[in-house]
């Protein structure tokens, strides 16, 4: 049983399918490889675990798969892990009508439709997310990026997928700290436009740590047609895309920070979502009460509610190379309250400052 939404982007839109199971149904996959041949982008974690079945599927339509195996990890999200999959392709003579799918968590999405964007100036692309965070965010909206030494996902393109498969079984593999790591993700939404959902996973937080698939299948859901709404309206972030940013900069910042995989990117979302909440209600915004709320439900999700002591100047320098900054001005996503983000050049440096300080161990 799986479930199905639209992100609508005219000729480039695509569909969302969302159930167990969906990785072994050929149905779905093969009508959208238009190459008897599949490069398949994988890393040695994830390989073992679900190449063998999505080979299967894809032989029931006669396609033959070139795996491509990269090391795991976030700090290998760079320009020389890209560059083995430009080595695979181009050693395999894949042609520009050659599909990538990508089969792992948001590095090998982001780095594989990277590689999908650039190669012989694009070739078709889908996304097989198979952690939480890259089922509810990542695989959706067509931004993809490498790691610089100084600066998170600061090489990329955006280039939309032809489809999104999140085969809510692969999250049962799934290490508990990287599910944890999702659920970062999928509270933004609710913090950002969705306080229903916010309250929904008030309940049933405890559910989805306990991989409950009912639960589940209800918060993907949610937080991709969220997402795809998002993205519809604003594909390119000039606008409201930016919102989906909450707790990024400051996130960003701990993770580039500390050296990319020391913290996961979930986490460092969390903590950051609590410095932007902490900001917001030094601005007169979130209430105490809210602010408190918002932590309740991190802490619940086991997920760190204060950032990495980096102390207050490094935060601001590596803050300084977000994507949001501009004219020189920093741009930052807070909360008027739960359910409403804004995108503000308000908060000045002492209040910033002050924001980092009080939510930094
Ligand atoms: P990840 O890709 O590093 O995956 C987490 C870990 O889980 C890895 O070790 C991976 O090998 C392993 N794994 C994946 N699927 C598994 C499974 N089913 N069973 C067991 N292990 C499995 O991390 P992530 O949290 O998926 O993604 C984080 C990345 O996504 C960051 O680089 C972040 O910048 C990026 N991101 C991108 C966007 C976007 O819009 N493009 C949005 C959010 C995050
Ligand atoms: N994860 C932020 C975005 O896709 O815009």
């Amino acid at each position: 049983m799986s479930q199905t939404l639209n992100v609508a982007l005219g000729e480039r839109s695509y569909p969302i399918h969302i159930g167990c199971g969906v990785l072994a149904d050929a149905g779905l996959l093969t009508p959208h490889v238009g190459n008897k041949k599949a490069v398949v982008v994988t890393n040695t974690t994830v390989a073992p675990l679900y190449l063998e079945t999505l080979r299967s599927t894809l032989e029931k339509g006669q396609i033959s798969i070139l795996p491509v195996i990269l090391p795991d990890g976030e700090q290998y999200k760079t320009w020389e892990t890209l560059n083995q999959i430009f080595d695979a392709l181009l050693g395999a003579h894949c042609e520009r009508n050659t599909t990538l799918i990508a089969l792992g968590g948001g590095v090998i999405g982001d780095m594989g439709g990277f590689a999908a964007a650039c190669y012989q100036r694009g070739m078709p692309f889908i996304q097989i997310p198979t952690t939480l965070l890259s089922q509810v965010d990542s695989s959706v909206g067509g931004k993809t990026a490498i790691n610089h030494p100084l600066g998170k996902n600061m090489i990329g393109a955006f280039y939309q997928p032809q489809l999104v498969l999140a085969d809510l079984s692969t999250l049962d593999t799934l290490p508990e700290r990287e599910l944890k790591a999702g659920l970062a993700e999928i509270i933004k939404y609710g913090l950002i436009r969705d306080m229903e959902f916010f309250v929904w996973l008030e309940a049933n937080i405890e559910q989805l740590l306990a991989l409950d698939k009912e639960a589940l299948a209800y918060a993907v859901h949610r937080s991709c047609a969220n997402k795809a709404e998002v993205v519809a309206a604003d594909e390119r972030e000039s606008g409201e895309r930016a919102l989906l940013n909450l707790g990024h900069t400051f996130g960003h910042a701990i993770e580039t920070g500390l050296g990319y995989g020391k913290w996961l990117h979930g986490e460092a979302v969390a903590a950051g979502t609590l410095i932007a909440a902490e900001l917001s209600h030094r601005m007169g915004w979130l209430t105490a009460d809210e602010v408190l709320r918002i932590e309740k439900l991190f802490v619940r999700a086991g997920l760190p509610v204060f950032g990495a002591d980096l102390g207050v100047e490094r935060y601001l320098e590596l803050m300084r190379h977000d994507k949001k900054v501009k004219d020189g001005m920093l741009r930052l996503v807070l909360l008027k309250t739960i359910g409403q983000a804004v995108i503000s050049d308000e908060a000045d440096e002492v209040q910033i400052s002050a924001a980092i300080k009080a939510r930094c161990t």
